[in-house]
């Protein structure tokens, strides 16, 4: 089993795990070597592609004290393990043991498992200085906050294949309580990085981990393709800024499943970049599933799509979504500047408690990115269908819908729809600029959506590439030494 290109740092490891197979190596003797810190014995888990390579950080120096700098190790190791990132080369995963592991930002490589042990929580560095910056994305054309470059992300990835990023729950920490103070009082340059950004990949895999207090948006794939996110706990406080928790930003085939987001912005926001920056690169979000969904925000959506949406928004498909305290549901942001469209979005069984609205649509979102826009790129929103919902605990308004005068949103459909406010209102529905129909929603909808139709809105049939996406169990193992004493050398 061990090639004769073992390197030398793996070699501590594959005589120790060979041992294992020799003497133990069954499923019935495997059951009483549990995978625990410092136990002797393979662990499993499962992911899209298995790696014939494994690691460990305190391979490279890492100290999980919470306090030594694991910038060089993650580097290094990353570095080490990219050596089987080619077409062939087995892939390699970098095991995370046990500890409270320092670090300014680092990227990943392809074919390449970044796994995280039960109690390992990776902490970002507050030190400012030693977040790289980085080139604004070219279909935003200045960084969020700020004109200008944008500070790298924690955990980063740029033109990769296969990258998978699991664990046993282990925890990602952007301490970002600094980087949020800083920005709220105007003491930073450039714009807050994310926890994690892969950049221009195709297969992306994020499950069974934590991660708590980014310094803003939690995960950003851009520019890529076939991703899954599962499984995944994002934590952060209700009143911290942009704390977003998935943004698929100009990506195709996204499935974003069994998530429970808690967090100061929109628990998944749908992007495609901003006003003529955007609209010259052209990419759309299209072919992204949301399902079993737990969010809350007390200030944003469940789903937001936009405001940055310039390369266009379809094929967006949302079930089984539960709310809690959050300001609205699947939410529509867009603006004259902006161009392209949202169109084909359909939303079905979502159980909403404590909304300060259900519906809401906004034309004229006001953020540009510069004078430069082009007033006459009217976005198209069409074709936009919410199906059984249940909404309790309603206390400001069923719905705010406002399209675009002259380029109403058009092919609204509601059905199976009901808001109860938590006192009466005169008026439950303001609409003005959308054109639709409806049928079973209660409190009665605005004129404009009151035609009528059979009483079902439609929710596609086909099933998406990425929901073919399927997992294997991998084993791995690594030797004693590497996952007990951690924070000792
Ligand atoms: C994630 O955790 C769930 C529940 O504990 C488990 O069934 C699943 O296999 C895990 N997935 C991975 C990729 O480890
Ligand atoms: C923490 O690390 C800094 C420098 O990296 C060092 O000066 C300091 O002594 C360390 N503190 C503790 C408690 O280990
Ligand atoms: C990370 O990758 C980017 C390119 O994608 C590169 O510019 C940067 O220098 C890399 N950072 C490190 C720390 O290797
Ligand atoms: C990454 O991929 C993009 C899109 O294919 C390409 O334009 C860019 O040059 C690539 N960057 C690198 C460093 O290979
Ligand atoms: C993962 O950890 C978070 C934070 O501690 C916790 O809320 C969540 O329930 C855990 N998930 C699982 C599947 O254990
Ligand atoms: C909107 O949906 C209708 C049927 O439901 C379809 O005929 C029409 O082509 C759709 N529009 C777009 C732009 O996809
Ligand atoms: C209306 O939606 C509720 C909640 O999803 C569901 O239980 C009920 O069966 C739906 N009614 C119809 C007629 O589809």
């Amino acid at each position: 089993m061990a090639s004769p290109q073992v390197p030398p740092l793996l070699l501590h490891v594959l005589p120790f795990l060979c041992a294992v197979l020799l003497l133990a190596g069954t499923a019935a003797a495997r059951r009483h070597a549990p995978p625990q810190a410092g136990a002797a014995g393979q662990s499993t888990y499962t992911a899209p592609s298995c790696r014939e390579h494994t690691a460990s950080l305190l391979d490279f120096g890492g100290v999980g004290d919470g306090n030594t700098s694991n910038t060089a190790a993650f580097r290094k190791a990353v570095e080490h393990l990219s050596q089987y990132s080619g077409e062939g080369g087995g892939g390699g995963m970098l095991y995370v043991p046990a500890g409270r592991w320092l670090t300014a930002p680092f990227n990943l490589t392809s074919h390449f498992t970044l796994f995280l042990h039960a109690d390992a929580v990776i902490l970002g560095t507050q030190d400012v200085t030693q977040w790289p910056v980085i080139d604004p994305l070219p279909s935003y054309g200045r960084g969020r906050d700020h004109a200008g470059g944008r500070y790298a992300s924690l955990v980063s990835g740029s033109n990769l294949t296969d990258v998978v990023i699991t664990g046993n729950n282990g925890t990602i920490d952007g301490q970002g309580a600094t980087w949020w103070s800083k920005y709220k009082s105007g003491k930073l340059k450039y714009t807050r990085g994310y926890l994690i950004e892969l950049m221009h990949t195709d297969g992306v895999f994020i499950s069974n981990v934590t991660l708590v207090n980014s310094p803003a948006w939690n995960i950003h794939p851009v520019y890529s393709r076939n991703i899954v996110v599962s499984g995944v706990t994002i934590l952060a406080p209700t009143k911290s800024p942009n704390t977003d928790g998935i943004n698929p930003d100009s990506c195709s085939q996204v499935r974003i499943e069994d998530c429970y987001v808690v967090s100061g912005d929109d628990c998944v926001a749908i992007k495609s970049g901003w006003d003529e920056y955007g609209i010259a690169v052209g990419m759309p979000s299209e072919h992204i599933v949301v399902r079993r969904l737990t969010c809350v925000s007390p200030t944003s959506a469940v789903i937001a799509l936009g405001s940055e949406m310039s390369g266009g928004i379809r094929d967006v498909r949302a079930e089984d979504i539960t709310a809690i305290g959050t300001e609205s549901a699947v939410r529509i942001k867009t603006a004259v500047g902006r161009g392209a469209y949202v169109r084909d979005v359909y939303a079905r069984r979502m159980r909403l408690d404590g909304m300060k609205r259900v519906f809401w649509m906004t034309g004229d979102y006001k953020s540009h990115p510069d004078d430069g826009y082009d007033k006459t790129a009217v976005p198209v929103v069409e074709n936009i269908s919410y199906q059984d919902v249940v909404a309790t605990g309603v206390w400001k308004e069923a719905a705010r819908m406002q399209g675009i005068q002259g380029a109403p949103f058009k092919g609204i459909c509601m059905a199976n729809v009901t808001a109860e406010m938590t006192k009466e209102r005169k008026v439950s529905w303001n609409c003005a600029d959308v054109e639709g129909v409806s049928a079973g929603v209660t409190p009665a909808p605005c004129a404009p959506l009151q035609g009528t139709h059979a009483g079902s809105c439609p929710f596609p049939t086909d099933t998406l590439a990425v929901d073919q996406i399927t997992v294997q169990q991998c084993s791995y193992s690594v030797a004693p030494a590497t996952t007990s004493m951690a924070g000792t050398k």
